[in-house]
């Protein structure tokens, strides 16, 4: 697979490295949830390629919904930590085994913001599974119970995460060509 020419500038972690790594721990996921009434919850967008991933890699009967949050940005890279709720689940979580599902975790706003959100509906119990960590990048510090590899602060895509809203479907993690690398100048809100 060739890369997306000019944007990616290189390969960090290649399909073959990814599926594997989904697999572990889709087989990890199984024999923790016998028995549990698991939930799997998605936060879009980015985790959408790995939900539908890591869900065909899980051998125990399990429910998806989805949940999506926004943040408000000082620039492409930083936000300052306000999030809001903007689609919620259907699901009642009430008594029920969740696993937030993430492509990344990067200052740990975000997760810290789900967790809150979520033990408030009085769930069994919340975990975290995401693909990505970054911790380094890391301003609140939040339990991540199942990660799929940890790397360097470095702008990634792929997977699952956009440049641009774009390169989402790429099937590999790469790391963005550094002759585009946005600046930290403000975002419209
Ligand atoms: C990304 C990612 C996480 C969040 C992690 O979402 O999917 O939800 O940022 O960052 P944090 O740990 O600093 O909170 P993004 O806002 O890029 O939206 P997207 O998933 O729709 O691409």
């Amino acid at each position: 697979m060739s890369k997306a020419e000019g944007v990616v500038g290189h390969i960090l972690l290649d399909a073959e490295t990814i599926q594997g790594r989904v697999a572990e721990l889709g087989r990890a996921i199984s024999v923790d949830y016998q028995g549990k009434d698991l939930v799997l919850i998605c936060i879009l967008r980015g985790a959408v390629t790995f939900l539908t991933d890591l869900m065909r890699q899980i051998t125990v009967p399990h429910e998806i919904d989805f949940m999506a949050i926004s943040s408000y940005g000082i620039g492409q890279r930083e936000s300052t930590g306000a999030v809001r709720l903007i689609m919620d689940l259907k699901t009642d979580i009430r008594g029920r085994h969740v696993l937030l599902v993430e492509d990344i975790v990067d200052s740990g706003r975000t997760i810290d913001y789900l967790l809150r959100t979520l033990w408030a509906r009085q769930p069994a119990d919340v975990r975290v599974c995401a693909l990505l960590s970054k911790p380094s990048r890391r301003v609140v510090e939040v339990p991540l119970d199942y990660v799929g590899f940890e790397i360097p602060d470095q702008f990634v895509l792929g997977y699952g995460l956009d440049f641009d809203e774009k390169y989402r479907n790429l099937p590999y993690v790469g790391v963005l060509h550094p002759a585009l690398m946005p600046g930290d100048e403000p975002a419209p809100c």
